[in-house]
Order: C-alpha cells, then structure tokens, then sequence
C-alpha cells in the first residue's frame, strides 16, 4: 500500500477521476459510521452532487449531510472490483467535508463539473441544492491503478461520449493514446487502403507553434467575416487555450497515395470522398476507444481550413493532408447541456 500524507499521486488522481462511482463514510459526534454509495467529480476537491428533490426529503435531514455539518471528518473510496484479480484497485481518500451553498460561483463549478461527468445530472435540478465538497488531507491506494478497463457495453460508450472541450491537468498513459489509434486503425475504408496517418502531438511547443498557425488563419477568416477586435481575440486566445491544455492531440491526416487512379475526374472525385469518410469513421472508432478507456476527447475541425500552415508547423510529409484534430484527456467539465438528437423517425426518411 502506497499512501501520501495530504494530496493525491497523479496516478492515484488519473484513478479517481476515472471512476464513476466511489462509497462515501460519514460519522455523527458519537462515532457512528455511514458508508454510502455516491457519484462524484474531482478537481482538487472532490465533489458529490445532492440529487434529491428537495420537496421529499430537506436535504438537510439526509444522514450523511447531517452527519459532515456534526463532523466534517470523511472519509471516500473509490474501488474497482473485477473477475480478473490483476486489475482489483482501490484509492482511500481520507478529508474534510463541507457543504457548498447554491448561489455562489464555487457552487455553479461544481454543478458544472457533475453534470460533464454524468449526462444524467442534466435533466436534474442538482443546482438547486448544496453541493458535498471533500478537501483531500491524506490518500492511500492500493492494487493495478493504472489498468485499463472497458466500459461496460457497446451502447454505454455510445451514449456516454461527448465532445468534451475542457481538460484535467493530467498526463494521459502512452498505453491509452496508442489503445486510441489502434481502433482507429481498424476503421472501414475505400479497398481497405487505410488512407489515414495520425500525427500525435504532446509537447507544449509543439502545440503552441500549432495554434500559432492555426490562428493566423483562423484570424483573418474571422476578419473577413466582420467580427469586432474584441471577439476575434477572445475567440483565438479561447481555441489557443484548448490546444495548450489538451495533454494530447491527435492529428487525422489523409494519405492519398494509395488510393486507386482513374482516368475520370468524377471517380477521382469519389475515391477522395471515400477517404473523407473512412476519415471520419477512424475518428468516431478513436472516440468511442477513447472512452471506453476512460479518457474523454473532443474533435476541431481547424486543420482543414490551412492544412498547409500545419504541415509546416509541425515538419510534416507534404503528401499528407491535415483535416481534423481530436483533443485527448480527462474532462474537467464541460458546458452543462448535452446536444440533443433529433428524434430518429425524423432521421429515417424511407422504409421500402
Ligand atoms: C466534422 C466535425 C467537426 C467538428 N469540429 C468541431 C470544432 O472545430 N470545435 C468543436 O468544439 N467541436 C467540433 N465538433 C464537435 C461537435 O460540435 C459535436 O460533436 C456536436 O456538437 C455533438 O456533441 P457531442 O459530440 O458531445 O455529442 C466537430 C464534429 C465533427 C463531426
């Protein structure tokens, strides 16, 4: 057992933070413990969303809730339980409970941090109530932190990634990135040629001299539309932000060289268009890797309007061609709404 006297080890956080459900141990002035099964997020504290609607219950009368306003000693585990014992984790987090009261900014953070972990908490008024919050003095842990695991089905991972645009300052395992690329290598494509390179950048100059390139053009586009100096700057330095903070991106580049040559500009035309899509393709297999490996990701679409300024940026092969990057990471909260789908008898336009 491997245990800190008062923060958490980046592995120990990486865990944490990966985790969907931790049980929560509270005890009254007499010593009477509690242990409760709880969701939560973290970013130096930890948060715990109070989900009740406040007509059943105060929240105020909730044992645990009692309990930290008599004692705010607390204590959180966060455990993984698997058939295979290889993989068995635990991280022990022992700290000092409080309770945040709606109406602050401190209180709008943490609703917003709960509800860019849990799409459930959405469709909850949790903003309504206080929020728990546990300042971290002293963690343990124990077992296989940095193991892999896969979500739990096809569907949870379909339903559970989103575009996610903010990031955790945490270094993000060689493992996972290569996970990531190795189902995107399995995409579909035109001939089963793989017309995709991907180019992974993870080093702060690397990514500046990429948003510095990106930028120029992106500025001039935002110019030519009319936008005010004001936004222009806001809305750069905001893209810039995303490219500094993501601990890695991923660059999809096309490789055309492979592709089959007609005579034709029409067919020509179509095996380009092939490629885009297996583009695309290898991009949504990297997203649902991505989290079914608990790491979240985002995509921009940048490179494609200066694909030549990013070859030359990063030093790449002239022949291949930059569309789009995904954004690799642990979310750190993202924009309380979850975009919502048109229903699918609107999407079904023929049944024969
Ligand atoms: C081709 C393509 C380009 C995209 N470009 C951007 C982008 O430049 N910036 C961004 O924040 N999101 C971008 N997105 C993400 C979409 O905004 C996002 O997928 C959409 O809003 C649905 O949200 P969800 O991914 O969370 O389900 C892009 C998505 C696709 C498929």
């Amino acid at each position: 057992m491997t245990s800190r006297a008062d923060v958490l080890s980046p592995e120990q956080t990486a865990f944490l933070v990966r985790q969907r459900v931790a049980r929560l141990a509270t005890a009254d002035t007499t010593g009477v413990p509690q242990a409760v099964p709880v969701c939560f997020a973290y970013d130096s504290l930890i948060y715990i969303a109070l989900d009740e609607k406040p007509k059943d219950v105060p929240v105020t009368r909730l044992k645990r809730v009692r309990n930290i306003l008599e004692n705010p000693n607390v204590t959180l585990v966060v455990d993984r339980y698997s058939e295979d014992w290889d993989l068995l984790a635990f991280v022990m987090v022992r700290g000092q409970a409080g309770l945040i009261r709606p109406g602050t900014g401190e209180h709008a953070a943490a609703i917003r941090l709960l509800r860019g972990k849990y799409h459930q908490y959405e469709k909850m008024r949790i903003e309504e109530n206080p929020v728990i919050s546990i300042r971290p003095k002293h963690a343990a842990s124990w077992g296989a932190l940095d193991a892999v695991e896969d979500a739990e089905t096809f569907m949870d991972a379909l339903l559970g990634r989103r575009s996610v645009r903010r990031y955790l300052d945490l270094e993000v395992p060689e493992e996972a990135v290569e996970r990531v690329l190795e189902a995107a290598r399995w995409a579909p494509s035109p001939h089963g040629r793989q017309p995709w390179r991907f180019a992974v950048i993870e080093r702060k100059e690397n990514k500046e001299r990429l948003a510095e390139a990106m930028g120029e053009k992106w500025r001039a586009n935002l110019e030519m539309d009319g936008q005010g100096a004001e936004v222009v700057e806001k809305r750069l330095e905001g893209s810039r932000q995303r490219l500094l903070d993501a601990p890695v991106l991923v660059l999809l580049c096309l490789y055309l060289e492979d592709l089959d040559a007609y005579p034709d500009a029409g067919r020509q035309e179509n095996e380009i268009t092939m490629a885009v899509q297996s583009l695309g393709a290898a991009a949504q297999n990297a997203l649902i890797a991505a989290y079914s490996s608990s790491l979240d990701a985002g995509w921009m679409c940048a490179p494609l309007f200066c694909p030549e300024k990013v070859t030359e940026a990063l030093g790449l092969d002239p022949e291949l061609v930059p569309h789009a990057l995904l954004t690799l990471g642990y979310g750190a909260g993202d924009p309380p709404k979850r975009r919502p789908r048109r229903p699918l008898e609107d999407l079904i336009v023929y049944r024969g």
